[in-house]
């Protein structure tokens, strides 16, 4: 790998972007295998464009629906230039992926966000950081560096607590929630990560989540916010709008436009939110990439949030967030997908499957969506 420049990881740092307008019939390179790429190919595929998936997996959601893939780990500096040589724009529709491969595809192609979006997003503690340098609200957090900083991060945030992985969670994984009964010991192996944060548990009303989409002119769209419903940690209901009263809509906006215009964003981004009881709006996370909670967007929206994705990325004129009707969306997880029948039993029921073989346990296998008329 190249050596990493410092300018890199700034807002300002523009490598191969020169904010070129990529027209109909461009290759979009996709980081990333995931449905998200999936369903993001297909938005594309409808407005001309090609995608090429990377992808360290052969069988991928996304290269089923696309015509060329790259199938490489992250890491290959080889199969990275091939893949570069091959696409017009990059993107990325999963934010972990290494920091050098960001940078080594951003000298060669526009890459849209830039690398320094990802490389915030990629761990809490910077995320965090980062949000309160710009003024955000978020709820109160410390590193944790190690084991023996634990009591004492513990002690200045108070119980009930949550400690996180800082890096490579999704889905609650590497997360535990610590109360006053908790073994710290047995906490720190289960949170399982080399650097941890400590999080205060948010007492909140509900979650929601806005998602904002920024041109590469500066321009941008929102959805409006929706609430979130999770079991077992992970998404379970999207109910679209949320039901909130207009100060907080404002507030949450008001927030999510803040953040696009720190990172100088081309693309998308979903803001998570807890809504506390008093009103009171804090972000809980980033992800710089089309979001779960906006899979509604797909049947009820004028432009659906993968539409959304590839105009922003190709520098287009981003479409109208405006919605036919409210939705309600429900992941399908795990064994959820068997119940494809029935729910196509409902002539009202959008399905959407994600072509994933193996039904495990935790695993997104499709969604599905009710327009309410
Ligand atoms: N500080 C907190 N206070 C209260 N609840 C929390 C807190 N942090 C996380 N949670 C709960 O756990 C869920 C998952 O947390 P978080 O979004 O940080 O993790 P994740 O693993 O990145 O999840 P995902 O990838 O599904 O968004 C949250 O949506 C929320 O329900
Ligand atoms: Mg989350």
């Amino acid at each position: 790998m190249s050596p990493a420049r410092p300018e890199v990881m700034t807002a300002g740092f523009t490598g191969a972007d020169g904010g070129q307008v990529f027209a109909p019939g461009a290759t979009i390179g996709i980081m990333g295998g995931g449905q998200l790429g999936r369903m993001t190919a297909m938005a594309a595929a409808r407005l001309g464009y090609r995608c090429h998936i990377y992808c360290p997996d052969a069988e991928s959601p996304a290269s089923q629906v696309t015509s060329a893939a790259t199938v490489a780990p992250y890491e290959d500096e080889e199969a990275l230039k091939r893949f570069a040589d091959a696409v017009d724009v990059v993107t990325f529709e999963f934010e972990n992926i290494p920091n050098s491969a960001a940078e080594f595809l951003a000298m060669r192609k526009p890459t849209r966000p830039k690398p320094f979006v990802l490389h915030i997003c990629q761990q809490r503690l910077r995320e965090k950081d980062f949000l309160s340098l710009n003024g955000v609200p978020v709820t109160r957090y410390l590193p944790v560096p190690d084991r023996e900083a634990l009591e004492e991060a513990v002690r200045r945030i108070g119980l009930p607590a949550i400690l996180k992985s800082a890096q490579f969670g999704y889905d609650g994984k590497g997360q535990v929630r610590l109360t006053a009964a908790m073994n710290l010991d047995e906490a720190w192996t289960k949170m399982g990560g080399p650097l941890g944060i400590l999080e205060a548990e948010v007492d909140f009303a509900l979650e929601a989540s806005v998602i904002i989409a920024r041109g590469v002119d500066g321009s941008m769209a929102l959805y409006p916010p929706v609430e979130n419903r999770h079991r077992h940690h992970i998404l379970d209901e999207t109910i679209a709008p949320a039901d909130l009263k207009p100060e907080t809509i404002t507030a949450a906006e008001d927030i999510a436009r803040k953040i696009a215009g720190a990172f100088e964003l081309a693309g998308l981004l979903g803001v998570e939110l807890f809504i506390t009881k008093s009103g009171e709006v804090l972000v809980n996370e980033l992800a710089p990439r089309p979001h779960n909670s906006g899979h509604w967007t797909i049947d009820a929206c004028v432009t659906s949030q993968f539409e959304q994705f590839v105009r922003a990325v190709c520098g287009l004129p981003l479409g109208s967030t405006a919605h036919h009707a409210p939705a309600v969306m429900k992941n399908l997880i795990g064994e959820d997908v068997t119940a494809w029948r029935e729910i196509l039993g409902d002539p009202e029921a959008k399905l959407h499957l994600y072509g994933k073989a193996e039904a495990r346990a935790g695993r997104k296998m499709g969604h599905v969506t009710k327009v309410k008329r």
